[in-house]
């Protein structure tokens, strides 16, 4: 069953969106296989943002994600990759339909309170960084 790394940024946390956000994803019909809160060092957060680290807001990114604790979760379900990006919204706020996460709750780019992989090899890469030590593989009896 595909998965996906969803990870509730630090104003998320502190804006106090985890219970909301989680409870968007369990009611659509996801399945929680991993969690945890965690502060992560600068060298975890360039590696998480390897891709944009050529980008001039790579710095101001890394700053962002490293000035609190996260929600780290991997989520499981049919098509949840894409289906978890159309729960977010779109990246920009400003762009996100009214009624995705980013939409009701974000309207800057550089405060966007949510990430999720863009593709199944994001994902896959992102739950092996995030949940090293394998946790998130264990099956259970619901799906
Ligand atoms: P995320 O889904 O985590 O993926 C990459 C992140 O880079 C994105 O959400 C934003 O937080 C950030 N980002 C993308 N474009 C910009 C931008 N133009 N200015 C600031 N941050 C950006």
């Amino acid at each position: 069953m595909e998965q996906t790394f969803i990870m509730i940024k630090p104003d998320g946390v502190q804006r106090g969106l985890v219970s909301e956000i989680i409870s968007t994803f369990e009611k659509k019909g996801f399945y929680l296989k991993g969690l945890k809160l965690i502060s992560v060092e600068r060298p975890f957060a360039e590696k998480h943002y390897e891709d944009l680290s050529s980008k001039p807001f790579f710095e101001g990114l890394v700053e962002y994600i490293i000035s609190g604790p996260v929600v780290a979760m991997v989520w499981e379900g049919k098509n949840v990759v894409t289906t978890g990006r159309k729960i977010i919204g779109a990246t920009n706020p400003s762009a996100s339909d009214p009624g995705t996460l980013r939409g009701s709750f974000a309207v800057e780019i550089g405060r966007n309170v949510i990430h999720g992989s863009d593709s199944v090899e994001s994902a896959k890469k992102e739950i092996a960084l995030w949940f090293p030590d394998g946790t998130v593989n264990w099956q259970n009896s619901l799906h």
